[in-house]
């Protein structure tokens, strides 16, 4: 039987920067992971460059049930604090969007640093290892695990979402709160691609890989950012984003043009350029292959401005800034950036991560029904909560 202070359950974003946090304290830590490498989803984040943190990061970048449950965690460790920290490290990175910071080489520079810091404090990671039970004991736990049996004053679930399974990903902090009798939120696969009926399907085939900046809205949320069309739906940045708040059923709202008064830019035109075909005023305002497209269910855009009518105008209007794609899913978990939902925050305390009916299980990260958007807000929860209950295990 070994001995430990803590023993962390996932040597993901969360569970390593509680490790370092604990092992500093002087704490004996042990990180467990079935997995054959820690921070797997740390090496796929943001194209392989991970978009480690957002220094916008607020509560209204997260979703939850209770949606103040972020705000202690992400005021006592800040997106300055993380980048202070890889500062500290020599990490080179870039900020490719207003405050969305990427590694500039490669997502294993943060994952090395997060690997360092737990060598420093002393802190153990244990791979290819997975937990048969748990037992709560009068002073502690017990586990089983595949590598011996442990004992541990406190006992971090740190083990994650549901998305990407060929990743290590596993229900398995869910299970673990439903063991102690915790209750759970329902769960769905989020910042994730969207597919469309097999008819629209077929039709926008000649679309993947192009890219067009968009306005999509649903549910009485709206992001501008581009839409990437894929061989299996829609993609890209603004999709993603919406797909937090969509829900098949729902209203999908995509905008092909978020940045004109459409009425009054193709009336003006008309007045202004008559002659002009409104086919190679949108080749100027889309992609050409999308105008191609558009071009099949509105056959007359060859026409000149001077031949359209004002009802034409409407239509025209209409179709392109509620452009119907039929939407029915989402490419699921197997894609997915996120959970949204999970162990509802109201059986941990904000200011620890441990469970308020448990002595001594705390729960970090993902598992929780906490989800930020799309741009470094996921990381950014994961070392917060991470640092907060470091500071108690
Ligand atoms: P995380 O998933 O990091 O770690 C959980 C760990 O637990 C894993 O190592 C897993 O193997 C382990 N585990 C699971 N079940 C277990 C079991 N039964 N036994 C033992 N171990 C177990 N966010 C962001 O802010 N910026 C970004 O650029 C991206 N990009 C991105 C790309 C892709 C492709 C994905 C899938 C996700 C992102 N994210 C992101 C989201 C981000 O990766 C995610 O929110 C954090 O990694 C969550 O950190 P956690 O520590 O909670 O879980």
């Amino acid at each position: 039987m070994e001995n430990f202070d803590v023993v962390i359950i996932g040597a993901g974003a969360s569970g390593l920067f509680c490790a370092a946090q604990a092992g500093y304290r002087g704490r004996k830590v042990l990180v467990l992971d079935h997995a054959n490498k820690a921070g797997k989803k740390i090496l796929m984040s943001g194209g392989g460059r991970c978009n480690f943190t957002n220094l916008d990061a607020a509560p209204k970048h997260f979703l939850s049930a209770n949606p103040h449950f972020c705000i202690s965690a992400l005021k006592r460790y800040t997106p300055n604090d993380f980048v202070e920290l890889v500062d500290r490290h020599g990490l080179e990175y870039v900020e490719k969007a207003p405050g969305q910071y990427f590694c500039q080489h490669s997502a294993k520079d943060l994952l090395n640093i997060l690997l360092t810091e737990c060598e420093w404090s002393g802190s153990e990671i244990r791979l290819d290892t997975s937990i048969k039970t748990i037992a709560k004991q009068e002073q502690g736990f017990h586990l089983l695990t595949s590598q011996g049996e442990i004992q541990c004053e406190s006992l971090v679930v740190a083990s994650g979402g549901l998305s990407i399974p060929t990743l290590g990903a596993s229900g398995y902090g869910h299970q673990v709160a439903e063991q102690f009798g915790l209750k759970v939120l329902p769960r769905r696969a989020s910042l994730v691609p969207i597919t469309i009926q097999p008819t629209m399907k077929e039709k926008l085939s000649t679309l993947s890989g192009v890219s067009v900046e968009i306005e999509a809205s649903a549910n009485g949320m709206s992001f501008k950012e581009p839409m990437l069309f894929t061989h299996r739906g829609i993609s890209g940045p603004a999709i993603l984003q919406i797909s937090n708040f969509w829900q098949p059923g729902d209203e999908l709202q995509l905008n092909l043009l978020p940045d004109l008064d459409p009425e009054a830019h193709f009336k003006a035109l008309r007045n202004d350029k008559p002659k002009r075909a409104l086919e190679t005023e949108l080749n100027s305002l889309l992609p050409k292959r999308l105008v191609e497209v558009i071009k099949q269910d509105l056959p007359w855009m060859s026409k000149p401005m001077a031949e359209l009518s004002n009802d034409n105008l409407a239509e025209l209007i209409q179709y392109l800034t509620h452009f119907d794609v039929q939407p029915n899913g989402t490419e699921g978990y197997r894609t997915a950036e996120v959970t949204l939902g999970g162990i509802d925050t109201n059986e941990v305390s904000s200011k620890t991560f441990e469970c308020n009916s448990v002595k001594g299980l705390y729960f970090i990260g993902e598992v929780l029904d906490v989800t930020g958007f799309l741009g470094g807000y996921n990381f950014q929860f994961a070392w917060s909560s991470g640092f907060a209950a470091g500071q108690f295990v």
